[in-house]
């Protein structure tokens, strides 16, 4: 596991987006995994830079979403697939068709998640792999508890997560108790992970999984350290926790 300690917020987005544009460079047929909330919006601008340069082009990249709340839709500001529009897709060259974010409003959502996985494992699984990370070492909506699904699943969120994630609803009854998310297999069968996280809320979680030797379905990002290939990038603030050690 590679950590990169940064200045700052932005300092990690720009490290962040400078390994994606690499890999997009190398392969313009790239199947990005792509993530959601607060932490990768600085490096999704990275990227769109990086598009308007022509420094990289999108148009045979695809993609696939970590997760999607259910009982939303791409017209709800505060689904998934319009974050995703509005922070990255409206700007850069992407084919929508390329395109895959769990759908929320799905008819029979077990069959929705049986096909995402038949898609993604089709599409030969994801080269690399973008992730935040929730307060209470969720990744994805893979929340702590006895177990975890190795499958695309529907999940109920944890109380935590629900106050975490009121910050971008009206009240906190807006927000949805359950969620489409990409499984533990789909995220751990990533050739490659990137894991951001900045601010110090992040920085007791960080200390936890950079401190501890061990794999627990109570951390669910802990089963990151099995992963050959991953790289964390965090910011000073996130980090403190170690560097108090
Ligand atoms: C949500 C998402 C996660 C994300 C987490 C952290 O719960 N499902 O994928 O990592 O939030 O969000 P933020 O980056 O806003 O701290």
């Amino acid at each position: 596991m590679k950590i990169i300690v940064t200045k700052n917020y932005d300092e990690m987005s720009k490290e962040a987006g400078k390994i994606f544009i690499d890999r997009i460079k190398n392969n313009p047929e790239i199947i990005l995994g792509l993530a959601t909330g607060s932490t990768p919006i600085g490096m999704y601008k990275e990227l769109i830079k990086a598009y308007e340069n022509k420094e990289i082009d999108f148009s045979r990249v695809r993609s696939f979403n970590l997760d999607e709340y259910v009982g939303l839709d791409e017209n709800d500001e505060t689904s998934y697939r319009y974050f995703m529009n509005d922070n990255l897709f409206n700007h850069i060259n992407i084919n929508r068709e390329n395109i895959n974010i769990p759908n929320g409003k799905a008819k029979d959502l077990n069959a929705f998640c049986k096909e995402y996985d038949e898609k993604l494992e089709k599409a030969g699984g994801i080269d690399i792999q973008l992730l935040g990370i929730g307060e209470d070492g969720h990744i994805a909506f893979n929340e702590p508890g006895d177990f975890l699904n190795v499958g695309t699943n529907i999940t109920a969120l944890t109380d935590s997560t629900i106050e975490v994630n009121s910050r971008f609803f009206n009240s906190i009854d807006e927000v949805p108790t359950t969620a489409i998310t990409l499984g533990m297999g789909g995220i751990l069968k990533s050739k490659e992970i990137v894991l951001l996280a900045n601010g110090e809320k992040k920085a007791e979680v960080i200390k936890e999984l950079l401190t501890q030797d061990k794999v627990t379905t109570s951390l669910p990002v802990s089963f990151l350290l099995v992963h050959p290939n991953v790289t964390i990038i965090v910011d000073e603030e996130a980090y403190s926790g170690i560097a108090k050690c």
